[in-house]
């Protein structure tokens, strides 16, 4: 029998992230990293030098793993999933400009891709699967009660969603419906997690994601009119740290808001505005009436605790400024946080 010193150490526990590259798909692939996981990291493009940063993640030498996949080809799926025990669901576009087809733009990579996920999940024998959705599933039911917290019971209204040509809304909640009843039918471990408006600090280079261009936007300021909006907030870091607290603790088909600081867009600018005076926050906001106000003690529960908002925005602000996108220009609003009737 050998001595217990000379026996070797297991092997690493393999997952799948897909998106890898994206805002929130790089901070998990960092985070599975140094927890010790073998990471297979599907992006479209390996040899874009946007995902170029990938490969200097520490550990990322020995334990990540880059696969070319598209969510549109199952083969790639299949492929990138083989030999993982989870897979972490996280490519979807998040549309800057207004949607001109929706089916294509997004219905389809988001529905059709996340069936083919779950598919190539079962197809190599995935354990688990996380799907990352968004408050965008829950937030906009009118039939809600207006007193009444939403939590995790609360689902999007697809019909409002559609009449309102809110066709990301639409698509995240249908993407989700379709994973969780899919997850019933087919047995297989999925749970989905809904994270409010992300901010924080970039691990990318090159590229600035979509939500994150809000918060450059109202640094930089611009043309387009922003709602005043009740929104959710939450810290890119903290939506790491709640997929994978959830693929080690939640059961089955568990669903999970990620929500931490919740305010007016306009209380948002002010804290901003304290924090860095200096910027030019020269942009119009209008008034919506729309409170969507959640409870996150479910996820809480698990054992998640969020940062600060102040922390969030310093981290941010810091990684806009090394990367140069701070440059006192007016940019552009995404078309998604647009007060649009006023403008168009
Ligand atoms: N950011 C937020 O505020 C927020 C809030 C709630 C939920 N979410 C959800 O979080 C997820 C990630 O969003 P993010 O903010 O990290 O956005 P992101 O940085 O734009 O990342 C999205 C990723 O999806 C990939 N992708 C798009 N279409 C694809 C396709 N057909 N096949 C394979 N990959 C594809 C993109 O890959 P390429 O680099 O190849 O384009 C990109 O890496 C999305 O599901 C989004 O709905 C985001």
């Amino acid at each position: 029998m050998q001595p217990a010193e000379m026996t070797p150490p297991p092997p690493p526990r393999r997952v799948c992230v897909t998106g890898a590259g994206g805002f929130i798909g790089s901070w998990l692939v960092k985070l599975l990293l140094s927890r010790g996981y073998a990471v297979h990291a599907t992006v479209r493009d390996p040899d874009d030098p946007k995902n170029a940063f990938l490969k200097q993640l520490d550990e990322a030498p020995g334990n990540l793993h880059l696969f070319k996949a598209d969510v549109f080809d199952y083969d790639t799926l299949t492929a990138a999933f083989a030999g993982c025990e989870g897979v972490f669901h996280a490519a979807t576009p998040v549309p800057e400009h207004k949607t001109v087809d929706p089916e294509k733009e997004m219905m389809a990579p988001a529905v059709k891709g996340t069936t083919n996920v779950l598919k190539a999940c079962s197809a190599a024998s995935v354990r688990k699967l996380v799907v990352v959705s968004s408050i965008a599933a829950v937030c906009f039911n009118p039939s809600w009660p207006h007193d009444r917290l939403r939590d995790e019971t609360c689902w999007s209204d697809k019909e409002f969603c559609r009449e309102n040509e809110n066709w990301y809304c639409l698509a995240k909640t249908e993407a989700e419906e379709i994973a969780l009843e899919y997850a019933e039918k087919n047995g297989l471990h999925v749970v989905t997690v809904c994270p409010a408006l992300v901010f924080g600090p970039l691990l990318q280079t090159v590229l600035l994601n979509t939500s994150s261009k809000a918060l450059l936007y109202i640094m930089n300021g611009g043309p387009d009119i922003m709602n005043n909006k009740f929104f959710p907030i939450v810290d890119v870091r903290d939506v790491a740290d709640a997929l994978l607290i959830v693929y080690d603790e939640a059961g089955p088909s568990e669903r999970y808001i990620c929500a931490q600081d919740q305010m007016d867009m306009k209380d948002l600018v002010d804290l901003m505005k304290n924090m860095y005076p200096n910027y030019s926050y020269s942009f119009k906001m209008v008034d919506v009436d729309m409170r969507v106000e959640m409870t996150t003690e479910k996820l809480k529960n698990l054992g998640w605790s969020p940062r600060k908002l102040e922390e969030t925005l310093a981290d941010s602000v810091e990684t806009y400024k090394k990367a140069g996108f701070v440059d006192d220009e007016p940019c552009r609003l995404p078309h998604i946080y647009r007060m649009p009737d006023a403008q168009e």
